[in-house]
């Protein structure tokens, strides 16, 4: 027989929240990275732009398909608001998304309502959840940094994430409470009305551009946007936290900050 290392709870309990386990969420496992029926569509699928080229009118396209039920009352309810603060609301009320049972509050946006550019990210982290607003902990003093590179901060940028609702331990949310979250996210946008989007990581951009490709591949180009109220640029660029991990990554984003506030300026 393999001896088994005797492990104290304790140590146990330790090394579960060094992995990132800090949240106790139920008595059975769940494998919430099961394949589902139907991947997260992106309702308005975005098409690279050059960087010349300026926002300009477009009618309103159709509101994202919902594979579920959940996704369906998320539709509904996120049209039904008129103005951010009705969101808001919709949303501490909305039950359609389990991670709502696990998160302590809802992180719903910080900033300027009324920027011209919005940052968003992919979930709250630890210290979003305790404090309810988005990108505070390591990668937001980060986004801090970065933002006031090029002469901005959070009087100037609104800032939200797809899901607004923390996972337990930071995982990855699913494609399902992608999908839930999604509609919410995009009246947001809508409300809001930037000029322009700026995703910060793959999960972001490859949910709001409907785009494939990673990262990598899509950080610092142009991609045409439908706010729901008009056709507006999108740029995709490196997550703080990415970069936190990969500090010689940073020159690239330096250059995608650049570009947004010329655009901003332009
Ligand atoms: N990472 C995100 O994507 N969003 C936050 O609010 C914090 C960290």
């Amino acid at each position: 027989m393999v001896p088994v290392p005797d492990h104290s709870p304790r140590e146990l309990l330790d090394f579960y929240l060094e992995a990132g386990a800090d949240a106790f969420v139920g008595e059975e496992p769940v494998d919430r990275f099961a394949p589902v029926e139907q991947a997260p569509a992106p309702p308005r699928p975005a098409r690279q732009v050059p960087d010349s080229a300026m926002p300009s009118r477009a009618a309103p396209s159709a509101a994202p398909q919902a594979p579920d039920e959940a996704a369906m009352a998320a539709r509904e309810a996120a049209r039904t608001a008129s103005s951010l603060e009705e969101l808001r609301g919709i949303l501490e009320k909305f039950d359609g998304c389990a991670l709502k049972a696990t998160a302590s509050r809802l992180v719903f946006a910080d900033g300027n309502p009324k920027s011209k550019v919005m940052f968003i990210g992919e979930a709250p982290g630890r210290d979003e959840d305790l404090e309810g607003v988005p990108f505070v902990g390591r990668s937001g003093k980060l986004l801090d940094r970065m933002l006031a590179a090029i002469g901005l901060d959070r009087t100037s940028v609104y800032i939200a994430n797809i899901v607004p609702w923390r996972p337990p331990g930071n995982r990855t949310p699913t494609p399902q409470e992608t999908q839930i979250c999604l509609p919410f996210i995009l009246r947001q946008i809508e409300l809001a009305d930037p000029d322009i989007l700026v995703c910060l990581g793959g999960p972001s951009a490859q949910t709001l551009l409907g785009i494939k490709e990673g990262i990598t591949k899509t950080r610092g180009r142009w991609f045409a946007f439908n706010s729901g109220k008009r056709e507006i640029r999108a740029m995709p660029t490196f997550h703080p936290a990415f970069l936190l991990r990969s500090p010689l990554q940073k020159r690239f984003v330096w250059r995608d900050f650049l570009a947004i506030k010329k655009a901003l300026n332009g």
